[in-house]
């Protein structure tokens, strides 16, 4: 069924001028964007957000690294979305990300890989709330 996936385009990414291919990738790639922000977040949002992950050993640098500059949040629309993005994007650590995908391709290391995306749809539902308002979503 068509559903949607919620991602950011990491610090790391933006920094490294990687925007606008990671954008035509998802777009080649079959995903309609049917939300997109150019925004920063605060140590405070960033450690919202990822507040799953208060207490492992990479909490802190991930809130640091994902407050340190601008991302690009989406919300992407597309058959089978969740688990044929985390296909796209390929694994966590680029090291052992498929080669194409685009971890593989931007990503610098385990916790600045360039990409995120939702694990399920609940979350996706949850992460693309928690970033934008109703209004600002357009299928
Ligand atoms: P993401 O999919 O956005 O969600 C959680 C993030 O935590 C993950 O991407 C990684 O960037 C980061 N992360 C997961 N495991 C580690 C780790 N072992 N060391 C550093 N960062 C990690």
């Amino acid at each position: 069924a068509t559903n949607r996936t919620f991602t950011m385009i990491k610090p790391d990414a933006v920094k490294n001028g990687h925007i606008g291919a990671i954008l035509q990738q998802i777009n080649e790639a079959g995903f309609r964007i049917v939300a997109l922000k150019y925004t920063k977040l605060s140590t405070e949002k960033a450690g919202e957000f990822y507040d799953v992950h208060r207490g492992r050993p990479f909490y802190d640098d991930l809130v640091s690294f994902m407050s340190s500059g601008p991302i690009v949040a989406a919300v992407l629309e597309k058959d089978n979305a969740v688990a044929d993005f985390r296909t796209l994007i390929g694994a966590t650590n680029p090291a052992e990300a498929a080669a194409g995908t685009i971890r593989a391709k931007y990503a610098t290391s385990i916790g600045e890989n360039a990409v995120h995306g939702s694990d399920s749809d609940e979350n996706a539902a949850i992460e693309s709330n928690f970033h934008f308002a109703g209004t600002e979503v357009f299928a």
